[in-house]
Order: structure tokens, then sequence, then C-alpha cells
């Protein structure tokens, strides 16, 4: 008999089927069942991949009885309790490296969407408002000359920072550890934290979530922004407290948002859909055809590994060290 792997939503059609072949496969979202119930009928599943909207806690790992891997498909983890899966022996694995180049364009197109006032020019064409050129009509802000601040300069942040400076932009970093080198390569330019946020003209961060960054974009960070400061997120909605950042929005101390993360998904927060300056994506960083075939590979990659007893490649840094033999 094959060992079962749950899958919490459907993926790629080929990664299903190799799945399938491989595997007692069972698809939560098929069940009509939560993946609460999911666990407890099918205790000796060994391979589990959630998505980022799971919440993988306790609970779910401890009803698991022979559980060996938890196979996020995403490069953030944060739905994960890998602390307690990692003291347990199962590995806890992401999807980094394939989806940097998406996340890193789609956090261009909110930038160039924002500045250019695309979504109000969208609006007023379907609107049948367009009679002609107009010299005031829809003006925006052009990137080139633009200070951008990036904070965490990881592998998504360094991507987008690339792109930035192709577009004329100035950029300045904030991250854990300073990058001397990426600085010299680059032209980059280290800033302390209060520096970045009261200086650059667009903000976008590129962390992990955690708690101990639960609400940094906070109405006190926001203030202290330049009045017409772009804020970007594609990062984690946990990251900004959206009732403050509709706020300041509407106190137009901002000149716009562009966001692909929310704070309570799928929820979306009313006041800021009625906001023509806000730009918003449904979480679709990672959504292109390259960048999620990829990952339901490094997927299967990793329950492989972890199934013949090798570390996943893609075993996530905090486990590396306590998982290995
Ligand atoms: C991830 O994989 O963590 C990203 O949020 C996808 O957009």
């Amino acid at each position: 008999m094959n060992q079962k792997v749950i899958l919490t939503k459907k993926f790629g059609s080929n990664e299903i089927d190799i799945l399938k072949k491989k595997y007692d496969l069972i698809i939560v979202e098929e069940e009509g069942k939560t993946l609460k119930d999911i666990v407890k009928e099918h205790y000796n599943t060994v391979a589990l991949i959630p998505f980022l909207s799971d919440n993988v806690n306790k609970e779910i790992i401890d009803s698991l009885k022979n559980l060996r891997i938890i196979a996020n498909y995403a490069v953030g983890y944060n739905n994960i309790n890998f602390e307690y899966a990692g003291k347990a022996g199962i590995f806890v694995t992401n999807t980094p490296d394939i989806l940097t180049n998406a996340t890193a364009d789609l956090t261009m197109a909110l930038i160039l969407g924002v500045s250019r006032r695309i979504l109000e020019s969208d609006k007023y064409m379907r609107g049948g408002r367009f009679s002609g050129w107009g010299a005031n009509l829809l003006l925006g802000k052009e990137l080139n000359g633009l200070t951008i601040g990036i904070i965490g300069l990881g592998k998504i942040g360094l991507a987008t920072a690339i792109r930035a400076k192709a577009f004329g932009m100035k950029i300045i970093y904030n991250s854990r550890t300073r990058k001397k080198e990426i600085e010299k390569q680059y032209g980059f330019e280290y800033r302390d934290m209060d520096d970045l946020i009261k200086t650059s003209d667009i903000i976008s961060p590129h962390i992990p979530y955690s708690s101990s960054v639960h609400h940094m974009f906070s109405k006190d960070t926001f203030r202290k922004m330049k009045k017409d400061t772009i804020f970007i997120n594609v990062s984690r909605g946990g990251l900004m407290d959206e009732n403050a950042l509709a706020d300041v929005l509407e106190e137009n101390h901002l000149y716009g948002a562009g966001l692909d993360v929310f704070e309570n998904e799928p929820e979306v927060n009313e006041r800021l859909t009625k906001l023509e300056n806000v730009l918003m994506t449904p979480h679709t960083g990672s959504a292109t055809y390259n960048a999620r075939s990829g990952m339901g590979k490094m997927v299967i990659n990793n329950i492989e590994q972890a199934l013949s007893g090798d570390m996943p490649d893609n075993t996530i840094p905090e486990l590396k060290n306590m998982l290995k033999y």
C-alpha cells in the first residue's frame, strides 16, 4: 500500500499526477472537511503539503503520528509551528528561489501601478470618460530619481532592488546584517530603519513575518514617512496595521499603496477598497506558470528526500542544524 500524503488544496495538474502515482493522496478541499478532521481520520499520513493559508499548529502536528515532513507550498512558513515540528523530528521545507523573480516582478507592477495611477486610468477608460488627450490628465510620479527603501535584502528584496535600479531609482536598504559586498557591487546604501522610513519615496518590506515584526508598520511608522511616499507590501499582511494604513491614506499622508497581502486574508479591509490610490492583488506574488510549477516540483522532491531518510534540500534554516543526522 502506498504511503499517505495530505495536500490541502490543488496545485498544478502535472505535479498532482506525480503525487497520485507515488502516494495515496488525500486532497482536503475535495473531501469537504476541515484539515483538523482529515488529519484525525488519516493519522498515519507521512507528509503534509499545506498552503500559506493553512495554520499547521500543535494540534495538527500531534494528530499525525507518522508525519515525517511538512512541505509548505510557499517560501514563507509563518503558518507552521516549525519549532514544535522540529522538536518532534519532523522536517519543514519551503519553496525558495523559484518564486523570487515572480514576486519581484509583481512588486514592480504594484509600484508602477500606483505611481502611474493605473487603477484610476483603467476605471476611467471603462467608465467611458475618455474624451481625448489631456495635458493634466491622470498625472503621476516618474520612478527615475526616486529613492526606494528596501527592508530585508534577501533574494526577493535584492531582485526588487535590481529592478528598481534599472528604472533609475536610488536604492537604500535595511536588513538584519549589512551586506557590504552587495552595496559595492550595485551601489546600494545601508540605512538605519528610522532614516529609511523618513527618507524613502517608496518603501517595500521583504522580510519574513513573525510576532516580533507584527504591525511594524504602525500609525507612528506611517506618519514618519514623507507625505507622498508609496507603501508596498508583498510580504505578509501582519507586518502592517491595515487600519492605521487606511487612516493615513484617508488623511492624504501617503501617495498610495500597492498591496498583495492582507492582515486577515481572505478578508479585505473595506476602507482600503474605497481608495483609488490603493492597488490590490490577491496574494499572487508567486502566481506565474513557471514559479508555481517549480514550487510543486520542489515540494515533491522534498517529500521524496525526507521519506528516503535524507535531509530535504529545502529544509528551513531554523531546522537544518536541529535535524542533522
Ligand atoms: C510565499 O510563497 O510565501 C509568497 O507569499 C507567495 O506569494
